[in-house]
């Protein structure tokens, strides 16, 4: 099972890759998350990287395909995977076809969250993210707070969730990841889901109705 999550900034991909992860047993492979792990690593590519992420724009192609490229071909993804914010340009669509053409494999599902705009600002805003398990809540919408335990680790905030920054992120995606909504529209394996006031679970189960049918 080969599967896509494509959505603005903060529409709730890592929450949803997250929880198909637990049901089928896929790895969610999140660009975000493998930049964020360099990152912390204090690495000079890091230092690079925190620098580009904090304004919101995009790493270069070449580093988030290498990332891509070998978690796709470990072992831990021979049943599948599940990718969350990779591709978001229509370059990276092409490598992704002309990878997964190679292995022989094939992209079964693309699910498109949608969630208006107005939510986007306080969903990224009021993130935080378990330093440890990598669990998404949010302050707006539970009882957790900044530095509160998980039961793993801590919740922490991303340095990118400021509100200037989401309204760069924003940008980039209508300008660089909307055109491949319809590469993937005319693919015929998009479904658009939408995501607005009612908390992550009902998606998730449509979600996995569709998957299971
Ligand atoms: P990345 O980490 O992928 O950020 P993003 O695409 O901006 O998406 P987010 O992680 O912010 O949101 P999400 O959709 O995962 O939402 P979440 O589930 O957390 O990328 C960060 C940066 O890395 C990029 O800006 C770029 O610089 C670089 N990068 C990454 N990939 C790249 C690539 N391929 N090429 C080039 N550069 C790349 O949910 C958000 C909040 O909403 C949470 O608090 C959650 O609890 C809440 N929530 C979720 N769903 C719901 C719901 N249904 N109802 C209520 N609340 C909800
Ligand atoms: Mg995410």
């Amino acid at each position: 099972m080969n599967i896509l999550f494509l959505g603005a900034p903060g529409s709730g991909k890592g929450t949803q890759s997250k929880n198909i992860e637990n049901e089928f047993n896929i790895p969610q492979i999140s660009t975000g998350d493998l930049l964020r792990a360099e990152t912390a690593s204090g690495s000079k590519l890091g230092e690079e990287l925190k620098e580009i992420m904090s304004s919101g724009k995009f790493v270069s192609d070449d580093i988030v395909l290498e990332l891509v490229s070998k978690k796709i071909t470990s072992n831990d993804c021979k049943e599948g995977f599940i990718l969350d914010g990779f591709p978001r340009n229509i370059s990276q669509a092409s490598s992704l076809d002309n990878l997964l053409n190679k292995l022989d494999v094939a992209l079964e599902h693309v699910f498109l969250i949608d969630v208006p705009t107005d939510l986007i600002i306080k969903r990224c805003v009021g993130r935080i993210t378990c330093d440890t398990c990598g669990k998404i809540e949010n302050e707006y919408f539970s009882d957790y707070k900044e530095g509160d335990s998980c039961g793993d680790g801590v919740f922490v905030k991303r340095a990118d969730d400021n509100e200037e920054t989401v309204t760069n992120r924003l940008k980039v995606y209508s300008e660089q990841t909307e055109p491949i909504i319809d590469y993937y529209e005319k693919k015929g394996i998009l479904h658009r889901i939408t995501g607005g006031e009612d908390g992550p679970e009902r998606l998730t189960q449509e979600i996995i109705t569709i998957i299971n049918n």
